[in-house]
């Protein structure tokens, strides 16, 4: 994660991501772990930031745990936590170290998240470690950018019009080599007549699919389904975002 993402923005990004559709992620996600699983009740999300999606599932009874590696963004999921009085349990920690074991029946991550880790050999280690966390039978479900995706500059984008109380302007480049999109980011948020003016650089490393696959499978993952992400179409080439859903064997 590079040292300036996920910072600044966290009391901001409820506001950025209000057009975010958690509670229909949270129906698919249900859906798929209903169709892999008896009876799924702990449930860990992984790389939770605000907790909007861990909320979501918390509300319709599952027992969640958010575990974040950004301390600005967990703090903002526990404000929301605590206001809202619904229980779930918080945590700093990177995805590539877990301290669990056995202990959920899920591992969920949403919006890209992973796509985060970037260094070499991160993401088998975040397996690994989503793996360690499940008891025998747990799903590990995750969505990621694709590489078709980042090539594609999706994070070059922007919202400047007046009367947007946060204004953004987002530029990214796309290394074909390393194959890491660097997003530089410029945020406006207007408090009255003040205005706060912030920058975050994010990174995130595009994963093929088959390098997804093997990873999961070198882990002892067994791989269920790999989709058009929010629908039940095979992964393929072109998509945008990939949903994987993949067990830990008994
Ligand atoms: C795009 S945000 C998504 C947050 C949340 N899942 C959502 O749906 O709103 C990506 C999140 O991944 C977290 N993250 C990045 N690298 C991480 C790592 N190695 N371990 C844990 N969290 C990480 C960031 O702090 C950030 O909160």
């Amino acid at each position: 994660m590079g040292t300036r993402s996920f910072g600044p923005v966290a009391p901001y990004y409820d506001h950025l991501m209000q057009s975010v559709p958690y509670e229909r992620w949270a129906d698919y996600t249900e859906a798929l772990l209903d169709a892999t699983h008896p009876d799924p009740a702990d449930l860990l999300e992984l790389c939770c930031g605000t907790g909007k999606f861990g909320l979501a599932m918390a509300r319709r009874g599952y027992r969640v745990t958010g575990a974040d590696l950004s301390y600005p963004m967990v703090a903002e999921a526990r404000r929301v936590v605590t206001r809202e009085g619904t229980a779930m349990d918080l945590l700093v920690a990177d995805a590539c170290a877990l301290p669990f074991e056995e202990r959920f029946d899920a591992v969920v991550s949403v919006f890209d998240s992973l796509n985060y880790i970037t260094h070499d050999g991160g993401l088998e280690e975040a397996f690994a470690s989503a793996y360690r966390a499940l008891r025998p039978g747990g799903i590990f479900a995750f969505d990621m950018n694709t590489v078709h995706a980042l090539e594609e500059e999706l994070f070059t984008q922007s919202r400047t019009g007046e009367g947007e109380r946060l204004r953004y302007d987002w530029v990214s480049s796309w290394d074909a080599k390393t194959r890491l999109s660097t997003i530089r980011m410029r945020f406006e948020w207007q408090d009255g007549s003040e205005v706060r003016e912030f920058d975050e650089v994010h990174v995130q490393r595009g994963y093929e699919d088959d390098e997804i696959r093997e990873g999961l499978a070198a882990t002892g993952f067994e791989l269920e389904g790999a989709y058009i992400a929010y629908t039940l179409h095979p992964l393929r080439e072109g998509a945008s975002r990939a949903y994987y859903i993949a067990v830990r064997p008994y």
